[in-house]
């Protein structure tokens, strides 16, 4: 059995911060922003919407999408870094709000390649036979984990949730390769907003999200491609035979010079971080959704997932359409 994407959904905060707010924060400039992240603006949560709630959006749009009933799900996995609280689970929220009685809820933190471990991990349980019908999700409120006075990181960020419904098929194929480097752990921190050295430190630099900007811009160029590179390569396939290579987005030149390492056309790499920023794991289903919606995915066709992140972490699936 291989898991099918038969419904996509996402859903952002109504809020939208642009370049220019963020010039009342920190000393930046929107053409700053726009040539080195290729962000313009980014969708910020404002009370009332959380992690969860967004999640439920998504995923009820997804539902919809897929024609499938609450009660039929029998698996949600939602990846965040950000969930509202740690107990109880995104997934566990988002099945009281659905109604999804019938499933098994879990969450899972892989940072921003978080949605593609949580789409490999359903997958794994699909071609098991153990479950039928999973929700994967991936929701952030990463404002609430910014810095908004560091302008090497809050430029980047936004917040959203998607969500696909996946279904096991006999046919289809579905292949990935996932590796982690926490060795080089600590170019991407947060050492947590909820835990006791926030209420005693609340400004703490450490609560917040920090990085190596550079660090993880060679990072992301030089392992992306690898990994896409070794995925293909093990299914004996190229370049050509890929539709769409849906990248995490976190930076426009990124993306960009991945698809240059990998001599592929430019055009089969969509973005959207102009509009959403870098919205952890929530920027391949948001993206995904956005291309589902415009009817630029064909049945049959290959697509490539490919995420990267804190962890280190990163990997690659290809997945028929
Ligand atoms: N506005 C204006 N200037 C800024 C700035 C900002 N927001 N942030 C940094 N600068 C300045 C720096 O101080 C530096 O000035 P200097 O040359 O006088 O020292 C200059 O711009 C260049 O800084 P640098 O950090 O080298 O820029 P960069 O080209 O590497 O771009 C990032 C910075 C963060 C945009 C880029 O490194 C990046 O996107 N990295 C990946 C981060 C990422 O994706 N993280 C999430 C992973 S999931």
């Amino acid at each position: 059995m291989t898991g099918k994407i038969c419904g996509t959904g996402s859903c952002v905060p109504k809020g939208v911060w642009d370049n220019r707010k963020l010039m009342e924060l920190v000393d930046t400039s929107d053409q700053w922003i726009r040539e080195r992240t290729g962000v313009a603006r980014r969708h910020i949560a404002e009370k009332g919407e959380t992690t969860a709630s967004l999640a439920s959006q998504a995923a009820l749009f997804a539902l919809e999408n897929a024609g499938i009933k609450a009660e039929q799900v029998d698996l949600i996995i939602t990846a965040t870094v950000s969930p509202g609280e740690l107990m109880p689970s995104v997934s566990c929220l988002v099945q009281k709000k659905l109604g999804a009685v019938n499933a098994t809820c879990f969450d899972l933190n892989a940072a921003c390649t978080g949605f593609l471990f949580a789409l490999n991990t359903a997958q794994a349980y699909l071609a098991q036979g153990i479950y039928k019908t999973a929700l994967v999700i991936g929701a952030e409120v990463l404002s609430n984990l910014t810095n908004w006075k560091d302008r090497s990181t809050c430029i980047l960020f936004g917040d959203g949730a998607g969500a696909v419904v996946v279904s096991a098929q006999e046919t289809g194929k579905f292949v990935q390769i996932t590796h982690s480097v926490g060795e080089k752990g600590d170019v991407l921190t947060c050492t947590c907003r909820n835990q006791k050295i926030y209420e005693k430190r609340a400004d703490a630099p450490e609560t917040y999200m920090q990085m190596d900007g550079r660090e993880i811009f060679q990072f992301a160029v030089s392992r992306v491609p690898e990994a896409i590179e070794e995925l293909l390569k093990r299914e004996q396939m190229n370049i050509g035979q890929i539709a769409h290579f849906v990248l995490h987005q976190a930076n426009e030149r990124i993306v960009r010079s991945v698809a240059r390492r990998l001599n592929a056309e430019q055009d089969k790499f969509p973005t959207n971080m102009e509009e959403f920023g870098n919205t952890s794991s929530a920027s391949i289903p948001v993206l995904l959704d956005e291309l589902n919606r415009k009817g630029m995915l064909k049945r049959g066709e290959y697509i490539v997932f490919s995420g990267f992140g804190a962890g280190l972490s990163y990997g690659a699936s290809l997945m028929e359409w």
